[in-house]
């Protein structure tokens, strides 16, 4: 998303300048050419030439300094960023573009920029929660300018509360985001992704489960999150950080997990169930610890079946586009073309898991792809979040036939 776009940071003078500096690194090493443009007084907590090194530009910073296209020309900066970044952004800038005002090189730029603007506030937790500082903010929203939440913690003022400019990996997907809702392919659609493994207690602290990490199905959330789809993962226990702007619904048992997906079906446009899903549940749950067990006698848990999710879904399909995927050891093409067709399936993925590489907890995989019609898709070994990117694909161009 990221890349080849051209990004106008504008920086003012708050201590989370710091931050700025690393942003526009990560910036260009995503792609995007970044032109900095600095208040007078964020100049005197970082040398303009240190933005300069780091953007590749000369970095602006007063209307009368030089004489060149991009200082004097502010009109000419202003066309010139798909995107216009206000961060850290002040009490003072934000009173600023509320007002139209143009009194230095950045509110002038601001107020000519015709690219949508995102601004970061940072700041004291009062100045932030002043009524001034809302209402700014709100005048600011409603004239479309997308603002991003300040964290809260710590701040350099010694006080504690919102105010601290986000870390910059979040402030790079709210930006990757930003940019997927107004131009990524899966805009407007809704998809719900399921992941990782669902367990089945045996008592109080043991359970019938899998090997599956969810790292399969948080690469499929991830990369239709990046296209601008709206994400539901409905997830097993898992060890990962779920991806910035998922829904994220936690599940532990099959029936969960299954009231969840039942709960979201309606209203969504694809499905695609990568959860390792306990097939069977014990019977009883004991209430209390199994204690150790007589070696001769050995233990039998009676198993029950659970439902087939995926098989509720495919029976009672209407708009949604439906994903399986299939884990198997042996007869990995004849086992997944069957389950295209008992669980009603538009397409499903099916990783031999015992490969190396392929299957559970590894970061790569090995799949196929399989139709209705019976065509098969054959990919190399691959990163999970490829395989899920060239998933998306797929999906993409079935849903238009
Ligand atoms: O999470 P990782 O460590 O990255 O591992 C990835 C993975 C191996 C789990 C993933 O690639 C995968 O293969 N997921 C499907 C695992 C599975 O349950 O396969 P299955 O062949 O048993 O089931 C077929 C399909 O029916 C699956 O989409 C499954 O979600 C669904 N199912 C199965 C049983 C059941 N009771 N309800 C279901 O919905």
């Amino acid at each position: 998303m990221l890349n080849g776009k051209k990004i106008v940071v504008g920086v003012t003078g708050g201590i989370a300048i710091y931050k700025v500096v690393d942003l526009v690194s990560k910036l260009r090493k995503q792609g995007a050419e970044v032109r900095v443009v600095m208040t007078e007084h964020a100049a005197k907590f970082v040398s303009p030439l240190l933005f300069a090194e780091i953007s590749g530009h000369k970095c602006a910073v007063s209307m009368w300094d030089g004489r060149d296209e991009f200082t004097v020309e502010h009109i000419a900066l202003a066309n010139w960023g798909d995107l216009f970044l206000v961060a850290p952004a002040t009490a003072n800038i934000l009173a600023k573009m509320a007002c139209g005002l143009a009194d230095d090189l950045l509110s002038t730029v601001l107020l000519a920029a015709p690219c949508p603007i995102i601004v970061c506030p940072a700041m004291n937790t009062g100045m932030y929660e002043n009524a001034a500082t809302q209402e700014n903010l709100n005048v600011l929203r409603r004239r479309g300018i997308s603002v991003m939440e300040p964290a809260s913690g710590e701040l350099a003022c010694g006080t504690s509360g919102a105010g601290r400019l986000p870390e910059v990996t979040e402030i790079i997907a709210y930006l990757e985001r930003f940019l997927a809702k107004r131009e990524g392919d899966m805009r407007g659609l809704k998809v719900l992704v399921t992941a990782a493994g669902t367990r089945e207690p045996i008592d109080p602290v043991r359970f019938v489960g899998n090997r599956s990490s969810g790292k399969m199905g948080y690469s499929v959330a991830r990369q239709a999150l990046l296209r601008g789809a709206d994400v539901t993962l409905v997830t097993g226990p898992s060890a990962l950080t779920p991806p910035p702007y998922a829904k994220v619904i936690p599940v532990e048992t099959t029936k969960q997990m299954l009231d969840a997906c039942l709960k979201e079906y309606p209203d969504v446009d694809i499905v695609i169930k990568a959860a390792a899903v306990a097939d069977f549940k014990p019977r009883s749950v004991a209430d209390q610890k199994i204690k150790k067990i007589n070696p001769e006698e050995g233990m039998t848990i009676a198993m029950d079946q659970n439902p087939d999710i995926l098989k509720t879904l495919g029976g009672m399909k209407k708009q949604q586009f439906l994903v399986g995927f299939a884990a198997e050891t042996q007869n990995l093409l004849e086992n997944a073309a069957n389950k295209v067709k008992k669980k009603n399936l538009d397409m499903i993925v099916a990783n031999d898991v015992s490969l190396k590489g392929a299957g559970f907890n590894t970061d790569t995989n090995i799949v196929k792809f399989l139709y209705p019609d019976g065509t098969v898709e054959a990919l190399e070994l691959l990163s999970k979040d490829m395989v899920a990117s060239i998933l998306l694909d797929r999906v993409m161009e079935k849903r238009k036939k």
